[in-house]
């Protein structure tokens, strides 16, 4: 064991505001274990100290709100050249920026605190589903860890947004890719189950437009084994034909996301716990036989929105 001086990024203040210390400690803790953390300020920056061993610095390096890892030799703080383990150039999450996009360091969390919830043997085995993607940035984070990922997204002119992002950042980057599209089902003007797919590097991404209550469908009935979403924060936001209330929208798609889990699979959500409340959530998919796992990451973002998140894993026997 060593004792690693850990910085934290500077970003993670932009990701969730006044509480990024207790979040970073949350998403470090989760990932290697109950340990003792000492935090400590030095000028402008914010650092942890922590015992750890040299077989946890991957995951270390992976962590969302971690910018750098420090050795102490002789008195003075040496950086060690630790790589991040992703895939395709950072551009592709980071690039876009768009009104509604979920902060990039918060869905990196929910996707290091899933991984670290369920068992798998290699992260390209590990297949991901965002039932409320927007343009994306669950998926493309999921391809810079290497796994296959699909979303689903209400908004069908979504799919062209993501397109040209992507497009782009293949253009500027020289990355050699696949794209296709097509239909869910049969051709409509509506586009509902319209699909555009995106595949680089022996990771791949699909989003399927239409209503996240009728995933089960829209999936053909596939299993993944982490499903990782930023649920919309206001009821303006939840627009199906069917109900403009957010329990009620997250009640419709209960069944159809816990069912498009394998066994012992999790589902990582971020939502506003003042709509729903945490319990009044965790209660909708207790129906389902997924269990809340004793993880929390609250912090206020606005007047109106304390963000947090919550971890349910599915029985194994179920
Ligand atoms: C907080 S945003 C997610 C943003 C996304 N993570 C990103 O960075 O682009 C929630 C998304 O859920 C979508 N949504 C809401 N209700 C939906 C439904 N019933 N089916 C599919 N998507 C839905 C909204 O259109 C919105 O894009």
């Amino acid at each position: 064991m060593k004792t690693l001086t850990l910085l934290i990024s500077p970003l993670a203040k932009s990701a969730f505001y006044g509480a990024f210390v207790e979040i970073a400690k949350a998403e470090l803790t989760w990932l290697l274990g109950a340990q003792e953390v000492h935090y400590k300020r030095v000028g402008a920056m914010d650092f942890f100290e922590i015992q750890a061993s040299a077989q946890q610095l991957p995951q270390m390096a992976s962590l969302a709100s971690i910018y750098g890892i420090f050795e102490c030799q002789a008195g003075r703080l040496v950086p060690l050249p630790v790589n991040s383990p992703f895939e395709l150039h950072e551009d592709f999450v980071f690039g876009a920026k768009y009104r509604g996009k979920t902060n990039e360091l918060l869905t990196q969390l929910l996707i290091n605190v899933g991984l670290r919830s369920i068992e798998y043997s290699a992260v390209s085995d590990v297949k991901l589903l965002d039932p409320m993607c927007g343009r994306a940035t669950t998926l493309l984070w999921a391809m810079r860890y290497g796994m296959q990922a699909k979303g689903i997204e209400q908004d069908a002119k979504a799919l062209a947004d993501i397109r040209q992002n992507v497009k782009k950042w293949c253009k500027i980057h020289r990355l050699k890719h696949r794209f296709e599209e097509g239909f869910v089902g049969k051709a409509n003007r509506q586009n509902r189950g319209k699909f555009i797919s995106f595949a680089a590097n022996n990771a791949s991404m699909r989003v399927i437009a239409g209503d996240s209550a009728n995933a089960g469908s829209l999936l053909r009935g596939e299993k993944f084994n982490l499903l990782v979403s930023d649920l919309p924060y206001g009821i303006q936001h939840f627009t199906t034909e069917k109900t403009r209330n957010p329990l009620a929208v997250i009640k419709a798609c209960a069944q159809g996301w816990s069912a498009s889990l394998k066994p012992g699979g999790a589902m990582v959500l971020a939502f506003n716990s003042y709509s729903p409340k945490r319990d009044e959530l965790i209660e909708v998919f207790a129906d389902y036989q997924m269990e809340a796992l004793d993880f929390s990451a609250a912090h206020r973002m606005s007047e109106s929105i304390v963000r947090d998140v919550v971890i349910l894993k599915k029985k194994a026997a179920y």
